[in-house]
């Protein structure tokens, strides 16, 4: 989505901006190239690997500040560049983007167990601030119903229940700590006749537990305003989700800080005393194109919102 992303953001000469989500690094390329030597760009990753890549790449780079942290800690992260961005109390900024989920170095690396093409240790972090025995402990600490719910919510998988049942089964047996294990329990779960030709049978169930490893639902939840904050007036934020309840955690805070009165609806009068903060600027949900989704069939779930600071 990085033209649609642009086309929004439109960085300028000598603006500032954060990217979040640094990950291979194309969408702080772009803007960087966009705000010249004179503007400012912040770029966040959990996965230091990502911030080493982009190091290494693009050295000819001196205005960006590449950051190992979560970004749910934002708000200190911006803090703790008062004085290169020499704004006094409130820094603000132009444009800050999301780009959410994985990347596809995660996808590649062999060592990770985010992917299920290679033999791994069971291991789905972002990055080394997560506990590193979190993934194991979801698959062989967790209760059958919560395994369930993890594997149904955040996987959408309609065999969650019988998959939750035969992983507690195993892991009776023998701990499960590699990815190939996992694979296994997973095709014995899922009756034959409904392995999907279109997706592998075990996507699902590795996606809800990546989510749940690195808290993605939660860490989306708590950066938003954050990210709100620190935008100038006129400032744009932009959100590109690839899961319907990340799209939903996004529509809803949009809705919510868009909106003068968030009191329920069976209330005749007005208590809440909210005022808006941002204006949405799409609003209907912005899909990749078809090209795009040619050259890169992840995108194909993609969706960007993008709101303005009023
Ligand atoms: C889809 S990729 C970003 C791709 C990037 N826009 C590009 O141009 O290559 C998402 C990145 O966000 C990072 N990430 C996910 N959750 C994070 C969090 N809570 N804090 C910081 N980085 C996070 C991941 O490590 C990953 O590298």
């Amino acid at each position: 989505m990085l033209e649609e992303v642009l086309e929004y953001l439109d960085p300028k000469l000598g603006e500032n901006f954060i990217d979040c989500t640094l990950g291979g690094g194309g969408y702080s390329k772009a803007i960087l190239e966009r705000i010249g030597k004179k503007g400012k760009l912040i770029s966040i990753d959990l996965d230091k690997l990502a911030i080493n890549n982009f190091l290494e790449k693009y050295q000819r780079y001196s205005n960006i500040y590449l950051v190992e942290d979560n970004f749910i800690n934002l708000k200190s992260i911006v803090q703790k560049f008062r004085t290169e961005f020499n704004l006094n109390n409130r820094f603000l900024f132009d444009g800050i983007v999301l780009d959410l989920g994985l990347s596809s170095a995660h996808l590649d690396d062999k060592q990770r167990g985010i992917s299920f093409q290679n033999d791994a240790n069971l291991d789905m972090r972002f990055g080394d601030t997560i506990d590193e025995n979190k993934t194991k402990e979801i698959i062989n600490n967790y209760n059958q119903k919560d395994l369930e719910e993890v594997i149904f919510n955040y996987g959408e998988e309609r065999w969650a229940k019988r998959i939750a049942e035969f992983i507690v089964k195993r892991r009776k047996e023998q701990k499960i700590c590699t990815v190939f294990q996992l694979l296994k329990i997973i095709k014995e779960a899922i009756p034959p006749k409904f392995h999907n030709k279109k997706i592998h049978f075990a996507t699902k169930t590795f996606q809800a537990l990546r989510i749940a490893t690195n808290m993605e639902l939660e860490n989306l939840k708590k950066v938003l305003p954050q990210a709100v904050e620190w935008l100038k007036k006129g400032g744009k934020l932009a959100v590109v989700s690839y899961h319907s309840l990340e799209d939903r955690i996004v529509k809803n805070f949009f809705r919510k800080e868009s909106s003068n009165c968030i009191c329920s609806k069976e209330v005749y009068f007005c208590t809440c005393q909210h005022e808006k903060k941002i204006r949405l600027i799409n609003k209907k949900v912005i899909k990749p194109s078809f090209q795009e989704i040619k050259d890169n069939f992840r995108s194909r779930s993609a969706k960007l919102r993008v709101v303005e600071h009023i």
